[in-house]
């Protein structure tokens, strides 16, 4: 075997993503335009006009090193969001963000708590490394259950805490109130807020924390209401001493000046976000209003994300089964007990995207619970 520095490199679990089109198209022998892909949270409505713009005219310095702190688009982020440039950094998408805090604020050994479930990059990114996840398990309906977070987070002397607003995969929201009590409880423990999907929600998210708590940084992404997830651009805020250890241990280079470009136009976009966040928030009314005619298949409630999660409430059935059979109705979601450690086999997490997606989707489950019945 080659010598690595942490076994699990070789052993561990690898990160699972959703399923193309083009392998459901091929394994079914459906046109690929006709599959709702509901497994990526990705945005329906596609890219950014301004950013698209903005990577083609990109092209004319492919030939020159980008800024290696992508300046441009750290300017941007900074005075759209009311900070200094020197307080932001930024990533090859969130997930390398992540890891850099991984990386920079936790030695190996040190302890990161997260909620179990919870986005997965956060213990395979922390086992890789060889940090030890500490798992803090949801209520039975998905409920923080913030004291116990703290308890936890404290007694394990965590030096990492990772909460994700609106969390995945259940979609629901935290309140700033409790944000703001984990921040409070922290004391030396950096607390990591991943607002992901924080533009679904309709609330401003909480990035002016970081001026109240030195302990916090919070992070975003492009990849989803930007609807720029092929592009790979996310940052981070927080102070700018917290910063500095960030932008020495990210590979130098790590934007390039398509990235920036695109980035940069798409935060400017404000029509694209909110005729985004319009469709999802009525499609998240229509599927719930749909889902509620099932008897074999519940929606878990209140989610504020672009995504859901559906409870299987029919006993001869599992995750891995409807998932399989959505499969060959055209329909790709999550298996939640392959895509979330601790979720097991009752749950899949289906994305919410457009009427005729939505429509296969319900139509999919309808046509499993009459196989059952
Ligand atoms: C909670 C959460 N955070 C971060 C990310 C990663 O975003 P990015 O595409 O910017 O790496 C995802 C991606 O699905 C996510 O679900």
């Amino acid at each position: 075997m080659v010598y690595v520095s942490n076994e699990i490199l070789v052993t561990g679990e690898p990160y699972t993503p959703g399923l193309s089109r083009s392998y459901v198209a091929q394994r079914y022998g459906f046109a690929p335009e006709e599959i709702a892909k509901l497994g990526s949270a990705e945005n329906p409505l596609g890219p950014s006009p301004k950013a698209l713009v903005a990577v083609a005219g990109a092209f004319g310095e492919l030939d020159l090193y980008p800024s290696w702190t992508a300046e441009r688009l750290r300017e941007k982020i900074a005075a759209k969001y009311g900070f200094k440039p020197d307080q932001v950094v930024c990533g090859t998408g969130e997930t390398e963000v992540i890891a850099c805090v991984i990386r920079a604020f936790a030695k190996p050994g040190d302890k990161i708590v997260m909620y179990k479930p919870c986005f997965p990059i956060y213990h395979i990114f922390a086992e890789n490394e060889g940090r030890v996840p500490v798992y803090v398990e949801m209520g039975s309906g998905f409920e923080f259950r913030i004291d116990h977070y703290i308890e936890t987070m404290r007694s394990s002397e965590a030096r990492i805490a990772f909460l994700t607003n609106p969390h995945s995969p259940s979609g629901k929201l935290m309140s700033e109130a409790d944000i703001r009590r984990v921040c409070e409880a922290a004391g030396d423990t950096l607390v990591v807020l991943d607002e992901a999907y924080i533009h679904f929600t309709e609330t401003e998210g909480s990035l002016h924390l970081v001026r109240d708590y030195e302990n916090l940084i919070v992070l975003r992404t492009f990849s989803k209401a930007f609807g720029l997830a092929g592009l790979r651009a996310g940052f981070g805020v927080a102070s700018a001493e917290r910063i500095v250890p960030l932008l020495n241990i990210k590979p130098t280079w790590n934007m390039g000046c398509a990235q920036t470009a695109g980035a940069a136009a798409a935060l400017d976009d404000d029509d694209h976000i909110e005729r985004t966040v319009a469709m999802i928030v009525e499609m998240r009314g229509y599927v719930a209003q749909r889902m509620s005619a099932l008897k074999a298949f519940r929606m878990v409630p209140d989610s504020r994300s672009n995504f859901f999660l559906i409870e299987i409430m029919h006993p001869a059935l599992d995750s891995t089964k409807v998932f399989e059979e959505l499969l060959s109705c055209g329909v790709i979601v999550k298996d939640g007990s392959v895509s979330f450690k601790g979720l097991g086999k009752r749950y899949l997490r289906s994305d919410v995207s457009l009427q005729r997606h939505m429509d296969r989707l319900v139509d999919g489950l309808i046509e499993i619970e009459r196989r059952v019945a």
